[in-house]
């Protein structure tokens, strides 16, 4: 199994922090919820019966993406299961994307050509399958339309298809695909957990033409979705207010995030609504200077080391963050009592510096 952001047990373990001492900006996930702030009694029949497939969330979900849906447990569950709708071919990626989407076509036996985003052109007439998550996560690079509805027909004429994994793209709806869909080869993944805030509901969407929905539905089996995430989502899906705020504060603050980046002499070198990343020898060491402070971040090594960085919710988090980037640090020894704070000079260097020095058992600068 890959290992992913928001591992905050194995945190705990590793740091010897509380849980609740922790600022978790490991996933991409928006830290404001959509069931946190409109509460939404589940039923009793949700629980007790089976789920029905025309209970209201497919049109739901039609009605916000615009297209007929396959709803599904997670986005990652359509990852899972498409692969082995094909016969075994070339599939293309972004080197360094989501790395589940690698892993699931290898294991169907397909072979995964890694491409920068310069060569997709030149390799689309060589693939059997192109695949892009839009924005990419982690390097938050995006396509033009035109450019993506190329490729699309280019691989539709020889039977080829375009998936585009969609998990990021709830508070930019203009780079959508969406609205191509239904069309022969297209087909677009979007995910209720990181927009909505939803991740534990595990609940995603497949846009597809209709044959390539009902094959996946096959391959997913019945009552894939638990009752009350089905409840749930299709509340969310329906509640344009909230989508609207959401949309705003998530471009608020990400545009913060990637302004105290640059303060801090860490730029981000690419990022979308949900995330900032920054990219740099020093990622790793970064990484851990801040675990040492309580700030959870994910790390990737591949294609290069970054670090990618979710949105702070509150003030107390901003504050927190900047603090930790300006290296006016508050450490607390984990028998949580001795707190002392110290000074760097605010650059990734000197806290790597720092991160090295520190022994991990004794959290203490000076
Ligand atoms: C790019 C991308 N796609 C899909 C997923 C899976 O999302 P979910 O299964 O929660 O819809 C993730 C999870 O982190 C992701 O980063």
């Amino acid at each position: 199994m890959l290992e992913h952001g928001g591992r905050l047990r194995a945190a705990v373990l590793r740091w010897g922090l509380a849980r609740e001492q922790w600022l978790d900006l490991s996933t991409g996930i928006s830290p404001w919820s959509w069931l946190a702030e409109r509460a939404a009694p589940i039923s009793l029949d949700a629980w007790q019966r089976l789920p029905e497939d025309d209970d209201g969330l497919a049109e739901a979900a039609a009605a916000y993406y615009g297209v007929a849906v396959l709803p599904v447990a997670g986005s990652q569950a359509a990852i899972q299961a498409l692969p082995r709708l094909r016969k075994p071919g070339r599939v293309g990626m972004l080197t360094g994307c989501y790395a589940e989407h690698a892993l699931c076509w290898q294991r169907a036996g397909h072979v995964v050509i890694a491409l920068d985003a310069e060569a997709i052109d030149t390799a689309v007439d060589s693939l059997d399958v192109l695949l892009l998550v839009h924005p990419d996560n982690p390097s938050g690079v995006v396509h033009e339309r035109r450019r993506l509805l190329d490729w699309q027909a280019r691989l539709a004429a020889r039977g080829g298809w375009l998936i585009v994994d969609e998990a990021f793209i709830d508070a930019t709806p203009a780079l959508s695909l969406a609205d191509e869909t239904p069309r022969a080869g297209l087909i677009v993944l979007r995910s209720l957990g990181k927009f909505f805030g939803l991740a534990g509901a595990r609940v995603g969407f497949a846009l597809a033409e209709a044959a390539l929905r009902e094959a996946l539905a096959e391959q997913l089996g019945p009552w894939a979705i638990a009752g009350p995430a089905r409840q749930i989502a299709m509340l969310a899906l329906q509640d344009r207010d909230w989508q609207a705020q959401q949309r705003k504060r998530l471009h608020e603050a990400s545009a913060r995030l990637h302004g105290l980046m640059a303060d801090a002499g860490l730029p981000a070198d690419g990022g979308c609504a949900l995330f900032q990343r920054y990219r740099g020898e020093q990622a790793a060491a970064l990484h851990e200077a801040l675990a040492e402070r309580g700030i959870l971040t994910r790390l990737h090594s591949e294609p290069a080391p970054s670090l990618r960085l979710g949105l702070p919710a509150t003030e107390a988090d901003w504050q927190r963050l900047a603090e930790a980037f300006a290296g006016r640090v508050a450490t607390r020894r984990s028998d949580g009592c001795a707190i002392t704070t110290g000074r760097f000079d605010g650059r990734a260097k000197a806290m790597a510096t720092m991160a090295a020095r520190d022994p991990p058992d004794d959290r203490i600068t000076s």
